[in-house]
């Protein structure tokens, strides 16, 4: 039985190794044996219809993350494999990663920092500061992590808006259309799903669309933001910034880098000791329950049951 990583970003791959041997599995980090594969354990890499028919036998494909935007669920399930992924080991540090974006971009932290590091002791090169107590958050999506930063937050004196179609919002936010949340917010954070339906939810018009100064924060994924459109809007002055966690392409230079008031981390949310160490003992349990032909315990096509 074979399980084959195609790629992540942890130290060492020794937890799942050691849980996917207790299912009489090797682990192996060569992608040229994905044909021969029982089991893919995916992290970044895009797994679409095309690799998915490359699949000789494969059963389960585990995401490391929450997130299976990279993954053709539609094409895993019209092959009878089972796509999984770990949906609740990251919300405090998705949350406390979109807060100290806010505060950072709101306290001109990076700015200054640079400035003292370069040897100048001036509070100027982050003026004009706001007071944060009674401005507006915006907080787009209402999931998992979007309520533990609308929770966050309310302790700051924010205002908190939330649009989500799908679930109720509850206090300490206030549900609002997505036109009315973008009109009226100083900040907006972004804590959906990247799909078909939400790719560039935020393009030229909802940036328009936006007070002047408001500042975009996105710990999701980069393509639920219209990147050329977001340095438009904040080379033109009309946004005070940004603060992103995911880009459309990660890794490759952006031209948002060269802006002083977009501060940017490498698809860091996630990451704490703790967190990872969840991650992949969790996304290894999916792998070894499907393995031994039970069901994981997150599953993100269920209806793959349902097809004899
Ligand atoms: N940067 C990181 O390291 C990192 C880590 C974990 C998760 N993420 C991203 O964060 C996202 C959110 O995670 P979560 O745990 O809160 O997920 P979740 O599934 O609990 O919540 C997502 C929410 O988005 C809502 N939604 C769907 N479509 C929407 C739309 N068109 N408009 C508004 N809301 C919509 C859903 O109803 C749901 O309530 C994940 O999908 C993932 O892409 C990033």
């Amino acid at each position: 039985v074979l399980a084959v990583v195609t790629d992540h970003v942890f130290g060492d791959l020794e937890t799942e190794r050691g849980l996917l041997a207790e299912a009489g599995a090797t682990l192996t980090e060569d992608r040229a044996r994905l044909a021969e594969a029982d089991a893919l354990l995916v992290c970044y890499a895009p797994i679409g219809a095309e690799v998915i028919e490359t699949l000789g036998r494969c059963r389960v494909i585990s995401r490391y993350g929450i997130g299976v935007d990279n993954v053709d669920v539609a094409a895993a399930t019209r092959r009878g494999i089972v796509v999984t992924n770990v949906p609740d080991y990251c919300m405090d540090e998705v949350s406390d990663h979109a807060l100290a974006l806010l505060l950072a971009a709101a306290r001109g932290i990076c700015r200054l920092n640079e400035r003292v590091r370069a040897g100048e002791w001036d509070l100027a090169p982050a003026r004009p500061l706001h007071r944060l107590r009674g401005r507006t958050l915006g907080v787009v999506g209402f999931g998992r992590i979007g309520r533990e930063v609308a929770g966050k937050a309310a302790a700051f004196g924010f205002r908190i808006l939330a649009y989500d179609p799908y679930v109720p919002v509850s206090p300490p936010a206030e549900a609002a259309p997505l036109d009315r949340l973008l009109a009226e917010s100083d900040f907006v954070t972004l804590h959906l799903p990247l799909s078909d339906a939400t790719r560039g939810i935020v393009g030229a018009e909802q940036l328009a669309r936006m007070k002047p100064g408001a500042v975009v924060i996105n710990t999701s994924r980069g393509g639920l933001v219209d990147e050329r459109a977001l340095h438009a809007a904040i080379s033109s002055g009309h946004l005070g910034g940004a603060a992103l966690d995911v880009l459309e392409r990660e890794g490759a230079d952006t031209p948002l880098r060269q802006l002083p008031n977009v501060i940017l981390t490498p698809h860091a949310a996630f990451y704490s000791e703790e967190a990872q160490a969840e991650l992949q003992r969790k996304a290894a349990l999916n792998a070894v329950a499907v393995l031994q032909g039970r069901r994981p315990p997150y599953v993100v096509n269920p209806e793959v049951y349902g097809q004899a």
